[in-house]
Protein backbone atom coordinates (compact mmCIF):
# COMPACT_ATOMS: atom_id res chain seq x y z
CA UNK A 1 0.00 0.00 0.00
CA UNK A 2 1.32 3.51 -0.64
CA UNK A 3 2.05 6.47 1.50
CA UNK A 4 -0.12 9.81 1.34
CA UNK A 5 3.20 13.13 1.47
CA UNK A 6 1.21 15.86 1.82
CA UNK A 7 1.54 20.04 2.11
CA UNK A 8 -1.37 22.25 2.82
CA UNK A 9 -1.53 25.57 4.44
CA UNK A 10 -4.10 26.57 7.24
CA UNK A 11 -4.93 30.16 8.42
CA UNK A 12 -6.45 32.99 5.73
CA UNK A 13 -7.41 31.53 2.01
CA UNK A 14 -9.45 32.67 -1.09
CA UNK A 15 -12.85 31.07 -1.32
CA UNK A 16 -15.03 31.88 -4.21
CA UNK A 17 -13.02 35.63 -3.93
CA UNK A 18 -13.64 35.91 -0.33
CA UNK A 19 -10.53 35.60 1.83
CA UNK A 20 -11.55 33.10 4.96
CA UNK A 21 -9.33 32.13 7.78
CA UNK A 22 -9.38 28.27 7.70
CA UNK A 23 -8.47 25.98 10.80
CA UNK A 24 -7.43 23.46 8.71
CA UNK A 25 -6.06 23.35 4.94
CA UNK A 26 -8.11 21.95 2.06
CA UNK A 27 -5.19 19.45 0.92
CA UNK A 28 -5.37 18.36 4.43
CA UNK A 29 -8.67 17.65 4.65
CA UNK A 30 -8.70 15.52 1.33
CA UNK A 31 -6.05 14.19 2.83
CA UNK A 32 -8.02 12.71 5.66
CA UNK A 33 -10.62 11.26 3.21
CA UNK A 34 -7.69 9.65 0.85
CA UNK A 35 -5.87 7.97 3.95
CA UNK A 36 -9.60 7.03 5.60
CA UNK A 37 -10.61 5.26 2.36
CA UNK A 38 -7.08 3.33 1.90
CA UNK A 39 -6.37 2.92 5.77
CA UNK A 40 -3.01 4.40 5.35
CA UNK A 41 -0.58 6.70 6.78
CA UNK A 42 -0.73 10.27 5.97
CA UNK A 43 2.58 12.23 6.32
CA UNK A 44 2.81 16.26 6.23
CA UNK A 45 5.44 17.78 4.85
CA UNK A 46 6.48 20.78 6.91
CA UNK A 47 8.32 23.54 5.72
CA UNK A 48 10.92 24.82 8.38
CA UNK A 49 10.02 28.36 7.77
CA UNK A 50 6.41 28.98 8.97
CA UNK A 51 4.42 30.66 5.95
CA UNK A 52 2.71 34.19 6.66
CA UNK A 53 -1.06 33.57 8.16
CA UNK A 54 -1.69 36.60 5.81
CA UNK A 55 -3.69 35.37 2.24
CA UNK A 56 -1.79 38.30 0.20
CA UNK A 57 1.48 37.94 1.98
CA UNK A 58 1.40 34.56 1.14
CA UNK A 59 0.58 35.36 -2.58
CA UNK A 60 3.57 37.26 -2.65
CA UNK A 61 5.84 35.15 -0.82
CA UNK A 62 4.73 32.15 -3.07
CA UNK A 63 5.38 34.18 -6.21
CA UNK A 64 9.09 35.48 -4.87
CA UNK A 65 9.98 31.69 -4.09
CA UNK A 66 8.73 30.54 -7.92
CA UNK A 67 10.48 33.36 -9.87
CA UNK A 68 13.96 32.34 -7.44
CA UNK A 69 12.65 28.16 -7.91
CA UNK A 70 13.35 28.54 -4.53
CA UNK A 71 14.27 25.00 -2.39
CA UNK A 72 12.43 25.54 0.72
CA UNK A 73 13.79 23.30 3.92
CA UNK A 74 11.14 20.87 5.39
CA UNK A 75 10.69 18.71 8.32
CA UNK A 76 9.18 15.14 7.49
CA UNK A 77 8.45 12.32 9.79
CA UNK A 78 8.98 9.38 7.72
CA UNK A 79 12.67 10.33 6.43
CA UNK A 80 13.11 7.28 4.78
CA UNK A 81 10.82 6.39 2.06
CA UNK A 82 12.53 2.93 0.77
CA UNK A 83 9.88 0.71 1.97
CA UNK A 84 6.81 2.45 -0.13
CA UNK A 85 6.85 1.90 -4.07
CA UNK A 86 3.58 4.20 -4.31
CA UNK A 87 3.37 7.40 -3.11
CA UNK A 88 0.78 9.39 -3.10
CA UNK A 89 1.53 13.02 -2.98
CA UNK A 90 -0.88 16.20 -2.16
CA UNK A 91 -0.70 19.87 -2.18
CA UNK A 92 -2.48 22.94 -3.34
CA UNK A 93 -2.45 24.48 -6.33
CA UNK A 94 0.46 27.63 -6.13
CA UNK A 95 0.76 30.26 -9.14
CA UNK A 96 -0.24 27.13 -11.20
CA UNK A 97 1.41 24.22 -9.99
CA UNK A 98 2.86 22.54 -6.74
CA UNK A 99 4.42 24.67 -4.49
CA UNK A 100 8.78 24.64 -4.35
CA UNK A 101 8.24 23.09 -0.72
CA UNK A 102 7.02 19.96 -3.02
CA UNK A 103 10.02 20.59 -5.25
CA UNK A 104 12.01 20.24 -2.41
CA UNK A 105 11.01 17.21 -1.34
CA UNK A 106 10.82 15.29 -4.94
CA UNK A 107 14.51 16.56 -5.19
CA UNK A 108 15.31 15.25 -2.01
CA UNK A 109 14.49 11.59 -3.00
CA UNK A 110 15.15 8.77 -5.54
CA UNK A 111 12.59 8.25 -6.89
CA UNK A 112 12.93 6.25 -9.54
CA UNK A 113 10.73 3.27 -10.26
CA UNK A 114 7.93 4.66 -7.71
CA UNK A 115 4.55 5.24 -8.61
CA UNK A 116 3.19 8.74 -7.96
CA UNK A 117 -0.46 9.56 -7.37
CA UNK A 118 -0.68 13.33 -7.35
CA UNK A 119 -3.64 15.11 -6.22
CA UNK A 120 -4.47 19.06 -5.62
CA UNK A 121 -7.01 21.51 -4.48
CA UNK A 122 -7.00 24.55 -6.48
CA UNK A 123 -9.30 27.50 -6.23
CA UNK A 124 -9.80 27.07 -10.27
CA UNK A 125 -6.58 26.25 -11.91
CA UNK A 126 -7.05 22.44 -11.20
CA UNK A 127 -3.93 20.59 -11.41
CA UNK A 128 -2.42 23.51 -13.85
CA UNK A 129 0.71 22.55 -14.62
CA UNK A 130 1.71 20.17 -11.58
CA UNK A 131 1.40 16.79 -13.81
CA UNK A 132 3.86 18.19 -16.83
CA UNK A 133 6.52 19.65 -13.82
CA UNK A 134 6.01 15.82 -11.89
CA UNK A 135 6.93 14.31 -14.86
CA UNK A 136 10.24 16.35 -15.72
CA UNK A 137 11.08 16.53 -11.80
CA UNK A 138 10.74 12.78 -11.69
CA UNK A 139 11.54 10.90 -15.39
CA UNK A 140 11.85 7.69 -14.05
CA UNK A 141 8.62 7.53 -11.99
CA UNK A 142 5.39 6.49 -12.89
CA UNK A 143 2.72 8.99 -12.46
CA UNK A 144 -0.58 8.26 -12.24
CA UNK A 145 -3.62 10.45 -13.00
CA UNK A 146 -3.86 12.91 -10.94
CA UNK A 147 -6.66 14.31 -8.23
CA UNK A 148 -8.11 17.82 -8.42
CA UNK A 149 -10.35 19.09 -6.09
CA UNK A 150 -11.69 22.56 -5.72
CA UNK A 151 -10.53 24.03 -2.72
CA UNK A 152 -13.71 25.34 -1.43
CA UNK A 153 -15.48 21.91 -2.18
CA UNK A 154 -12.89 19.73 -0.15
CA UNK A 155 -15.14 18.91 2.39
CA UNK A 156 -17.62 17.49 0.02
CA UNK A 157 -14.97 15.55 -1.78
CA UNK A 158 -15.82 11.90 -0.44
CA UNK A 159 -17.02 10.88 -3.89
CA UNK A 160 -14.48 11.78 -6.26
CA UNK A 161 -11.75 10.52 -3.55
CA UNK A 162 -13.23 7.48 -3.43
CA UNK A 163 -13.63 7.05 -7.71
CA UNK A 164 -10.20 7.79 -7.83
CA UNK A 165 -9.04 6.06 -5.05
CA UNK A 166 -10.88 2.41 -6.33
CA UNK A 167 -9.88 3.51 -10.17
CA UNK A 168 -6.33 4.12 -9.19
CA UNK A 169 -4.92 2.71 -6.44
CA UNK A 170 -7.47 -0.06 -4.80
CA UNK A 171 -7.80 -2.04 -8.28
CA UNK A 172 -3.58 -1.86 -7.86
CA UNK A 173 -2.82 -3.10 -5.29
CA UNK A 174 -5.78 -6.26 -5.68
C1 LIG B 1 0.02 31.42 -2.55
C2 LIG B 1 -1.21 30.89 -3.20
C3 LIG B 1 -1.27 30.76 -4.58
C4 LIG B 1 -2.40 30.21 -5.18
N1 LIG B 1 -2.42 30.05 -6.54
C5 LIG B 1 -3.47 29.43 -7.12
C6 LIG B 1 -3.51 29.19 -8.53
O1 LIG B 1 -2.59 29.55 -9.27
N2 LIG B 1 -4.58 28.56 -9.04
C7 LIG B 1 -5.63 28.14 -8.27
O2 LIG B 1 -6.57 27.56 -8.78
N3 LIG B 1 -5.64 28.36 -6.93
C8 LIG B 1 -4.60 28.99 -6.34
N4 LIG B 1 -4.59 29.19 -4.98
C9 LIG B 1 -5.70 28.65 -4.18
C10 LIG B 1 -5.31 27.33 -3.51
O3 LIG B 1 -4.83 26.41 -4.45
C11 LIG B 1 -6.53 26.70 -2.81
O4 LIG B 1 -7.10 27.60 -1.92
C12 LIG B 1 -6.12 25.41 -2.09
O5 LIG B 1 -7.29 24.68 -1.79
C13 LIG B 1 -5.35 25.70 -0.82
O6 LIG B 1 -5.01 24.47 -0.20
P1 LIG B 1 -4.51 24.39 1.31
O7 LIG B 1 -5.63 24.96 2.16
O8 LIG B 1 -4.34 22.93 1.54
O9 LIG B 1 -3.24 25.14 1.41
C14 LIG B 1 -3.50 29.78 -4.37
C15 LIG B 1 -3.44 29.96 -2.99
C16 LIG B 1 -2.32 30.52 -2.40
C17 LIG B 1 -2.29 30.69 -0.90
Amino acid sequence: MPIIIYFSRKNENMLHGEIKNLSRGNTAIVTSKIAKELNIEAVELIPAKEYPESYQEMVNVAKKEKIKQARPEYHLAVPDLSDYNEIIIGYPNWWGSYPMVIASFLENYDLAGKTMYPFCTHEGSALGSSMDDLRKSCPNAIIEQGLAIHGSKSDMANKAVKHWVTQLILNKNK
